[in-house]
């Protein structure tokens, strides 16, 4: 990919968005609704996957038939919410391999501390695309792409829902080779840290642990 935002104006990915964005949408439905979306978002970030072909029988003749080249790519979730855009882009690419980044924030610091790291082995030789529904401040985003890098990913993509501005120029400055893919760049951050006009706590939107 070569652009470091792409906004998917897809007006399916946008009307789901805007029931997700409303507050009277039940947990159930926010739910399906990020099923639904995360597999159109998948669609867009591995648009330009690399092919190759084999040699397969129809049941009329051998053809080279295009498939995908190389290693299983690599799916990873940060928790928790991340998990809500992982379960729809699974059923779409089943052989991903999974990983998992677990951040929080430290009250004093405000700096982002892993708790939790465990990804798949040769990052180095896979498509790595990291997803979480919010890239708020960019601080845990940009944390994760990093502890990715460490672990020998190079060919990065970041998969959010929304996008706040102070997000995507905090990625775009730590790392402005990971292309950013979001379904809307909201207007900007209030002073807790949640996107504006966003769609809430998308943890306990898609958990219901609020
Ligand atoms: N995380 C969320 O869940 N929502 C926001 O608006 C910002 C960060």
């Amino acid at each position: 990919m070569d652009k470091h935002l792409t906004i998917v104006q897809h007006p399916l990915v946008q009307h789901k968005l805007s029931l997700m964005r409303d507050k009277h949408t039940p947990t159930a439905v926010f739910r399906q609704l990020l099923r639904e979306i995360s597999q159109l978002l998948a669609y867009e970030v591995t648009h330009q996957l690399e092919m190759t072909t084999r040699v397969i029988e129809t049941p009329l003749q051998e053809m080279e038939a295009p498939v995908l080249a190389g290693r299983k790519l690599a799916l990873i979730s940060i928790l928790r919410a991340g998990n809500g855009l992982l379960d729809g882009m699974l059923e779409l690419i089943p052989s991903a391999r999974i990983g998992f980044v677990g951040l929080y924030r430290d009250e004093d610091t405000l700096q982002p501390v892993q708790y939790y790291f465990k990804v798949p082995d040769q990052l180095a030789q896979r498509l790595t695309i990291v997803v979480d529904p919010m890239l708020a401040t960019g601080n845990s985003s940009a944390a994760a792409v990093n502890m990715l890098k460490q672990a020998g990913a190079k060919d990065i993509r970041f998969l959010c829902l929304l996008a706040a501005p102070e997000g995507v120029a905090r990625m775009k400055e730590a790392h402005p080779d990971v292309p950013v893919v979001t379904a809307a760049l909201d207007e900007r951050l209030n002073e807790l840290g949640y996107i504006l006009p966003g769609l809430g706590d998308a943890g306990d939107r898609m958990f219901g642990t609020k």
